[in-house]
């Protein structure tokens, strides 16, 4: 004989985050960012592949996506934030580089939750693009960039290219403290720089070349190619 099993009592136990009618801050090529509605002090993303999932109802997330692809962006972070850097005790690994707490239901699809980046006066803190753009290269930022890149040699935190809008101006004890919010992850054809720590220095260097280039692409308009 079949048995009806009464399950509504779950849902009270298994809260899911309610994003509909709060605007996001910002949005990337890929994501879109909210400020927690229960915890300020955190960021949530959502791709936009998960975004489209809205019109799927109201059913759970992960009933509704048939692939992993639907949420590639958070995924890809998600492994990214395994590598093995990130794996010793040593808290000086978050001091350029936004926290990760996991992946978390949302009513618009999969949000992956991470510390929100806050500027001098609380507010959420503008990118590094948009401080050169305004700004242009202040002795500050260049000495948060010289910090940065010491940082990313003695971590060997692995990033993919670093780029201005991935990186945003934070601020410790009322100094710039650059954090990286997107673009972890290695992105060597071999993964040799995963496994090898000769190997990551020297894939770091080659960033950091990069991410100079980069920077002064942008203070120079964008002319040519920035590589
Ligand atoms: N943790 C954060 N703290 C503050 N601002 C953030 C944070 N994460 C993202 N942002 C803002 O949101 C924008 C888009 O986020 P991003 O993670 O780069 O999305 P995408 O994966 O689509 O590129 C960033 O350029 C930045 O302005
Ligand atoms: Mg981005």
């Amino acid at each position: 004989m079949l048995e009806c099993v009464d399950l509504s009592h779950i849902s009270y136990y298994y809260k899911m985050i309610n994003l509909n009618n709060i605007e996001h801050f910002a949005q990337g090529g890929n994501r879109r960012c909210f400020v927690h509605p229960l915890k300020k002090d955190r960021c949530l993303k959502v791709s936009f592949e998960g975004q489209s999932e809205k019109v799927k109802k109201n059913a759970a997330w992960y009933k509704k996506f048939r692939s992993a692809e639907s949420f590639d962006d958070n995924l890809r972070e998600q492994s990214a934030y395994q590598q093995r850097s990130l794996k010793n005790n040593n808290p000086n690994k978050w001091k350029h580089l936004a926290r990760w707490y996991g992946m978390v239901e949302t009513s618009i699809g999969p949000a992956s939750e991470t510390e929100l980046v806050l500027d001098k006066n609380q507010n959420i803190a503008i990118t590094l693009e948009k401080y050169l753009f305004t700004f242009g290269m202040t002795d500050e930022i260049k000495k948060a960039l010289g910090d940065f890149e010491s940082w990313l040699r003695s971590s060997l935190v692995l990033t993919k290219n670093i780029i201005p809008h991935n990186i945003v101006v934070g601020y410790e004890d009322n100094l710039i403290v650059l954090k990286i919010i997107d673009g972890l992850g290695s992105s060597s054809f071999v993964p040799l720089p995963e496994i090898s720590d000769f190997f990551a220095k020297r894939y770091i260097e080659r960033r950091i070349q990069l991410m100079w280039s980069r920077i002064n692409w942008d203070l120079s308009g964008r002319k040519g190619s920035w590589k």
